[in-house]
């Protein structure tokens, strides 16, 4: 009797977890995506015109304004605020029949489309946005072509919103055509861009500016800096530079233009102020001014420190020169490495540090 008992309790029990089963899957949350400002319609599963269902979203009454008609509940003029889970349950037993997460959102428009190459001659990025939130998924598809060629493109490591693409040959005078477009479940939006491969360049700024006092030269200041590390072959694609420097003191920048150098002795610092000191470069022939690099602050030497009121609170004036930020990594690698060649392999050999670590050792 007892076995008897048990063996039918186990029928009925995976006769309910089967039921249960299959309601689930039928009743698994689907996603209802509607414009902001229209009038919303949600039908409850397949249920016949003159059934009846009550509605609830979250869990509870539905409050914003809405019409019931048969199995569908209406609402109007949706903002986000009736973003929510809905549920319908037909009566009078009040079983579940349907569960719809509704979400407001909007088409997008067209996207801003930017492109820029920083590794010239060896390929140029792509990056875009929307200006206004579409609040739903948003994909975005690009096609990037040149001279009737559809090239292939790259997914930027870490921005979502970016693609690279390498120049299938350089000093070409056909323009490059780069359309993105925009797709959401309620519609989509192209933009599409096109250059000349000059018009795009614009290296990076320049990196390690160190500036230093000149012992015994108190209007002097020795400027110097290395090319961005991004632009690949700075022999045959040489940068010029451009420097600007102002005491902390004053608003006006003193600027100089220099071909091909990297270094440059500022001769007519005021004496005992301390300077600020910014360098862009520039492709020789093509392209535009990079971004200013990292500020660096120096103040020329001086006979009697003591007597000068610093404008930091550094007391000794020599040591005022900040040479721009390194990758943290990089300084504690200068001291194992062994002076005058062979390297030890690097646990981390990471190719930012194995850069880093090369530049330190040629300093
Ligand atoms: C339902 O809950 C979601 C998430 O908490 C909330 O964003 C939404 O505004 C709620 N919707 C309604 C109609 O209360
Ligand atoms: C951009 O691509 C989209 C999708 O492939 C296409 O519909 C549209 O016509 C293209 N726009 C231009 C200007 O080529």
């Amino acid at each position: 009797m007892a076995n008897l008992g048990t063996s039918l309790c186990c029928v009925v029990l995976a006769a309910v977890v089967v039921a249960y089963a299959q309601r689930r899957s039928q009743l698994v949350a689907r996603n209802q995506y509607e414009r902001m400002g229209s009038d919303v319609t949600m039908k409850c599963g397949f249920l016949e015109d003159d059934a009846s269902v009550s509605w609830k979203v979250n869990g509870t009454d539905v409050r914003a304004q809405h019409r019931l008609d048969g199995p569908r509940l209406v609402l109007t003029h949706v903002d986000l605020g009736h973003n929510g889970l809905y549920s319908c349950f037909q009566n009078p037993l009040g079983e579940r029949r349907d569960t719809i997460i509704l979400r407001i959102g909007t088409i997008p428009r067209e996207p801003v489309v930017s492109c820029r190459s920083n590794t010239y001659p060896k390929g140029f990025y792509c990056s875009w946005h929307l200006l206004h939130p579409t609040n739903i998924p948003t994909e975005f598809q690009v096609e990037v072509q040149h001279n009737m060629r559809v090239l292939d493109v790259q997914k930027d490591h870490v921005h979502k919103n970016k693609i690279h693409v390498l120049f299938p040959e350089v000093f070409s005078s056909f323009p490059y055509r780069v359309n993105v477009t925009a797709t959401n479940a309620l519609g989509s939006a192209s933009y599409a861009i096109s250059f000349e491969e000059s018009s795009i360049v614009k290296p990076d700024p320049p990196e390690r500016v160190v500036a230093t006092p000149i012992p015994s030269n108190v209007r002097r200041l020795e400027v110097s800096w290395t090319s961005p590390s991004s632009w690949p072959e700075v022999d045959s694609f040489p940068l010029k530079y451009f420097l600007r420097y102002r005491p902390l003191i004053k608003d006006q920048w003193q600027h100089v233009e220099l071909s091909e150098s990297t270094s440059h002795t500022i001769t007519d610092a005021i004496a005992g102020k301390e300077y600020i000191i910014q360098v862009a470069a520039k492709d020789t022939e093509i392209g535009t001014w990079s971004d200013w690099s990292v500020a660096v602050h120096a103040t020329p030497w001086m006979d009697q420190p003591k007597q000068i009121t610093s404008t930091t609170d550094t007391s000794d004036p020599l040591l005022e020169t900040k040479p721009s930020p390194q990758p943290a990594s990089a300084e504690p690698r200068y001291g194992v490495t062994p002076v005058g060649g062979a390297y030890i392999p690097l646990p981390f050999s990471t190719p930012l540090l194995v850069g880093a670590v090369l530049l330190l050792s040629m300093w």
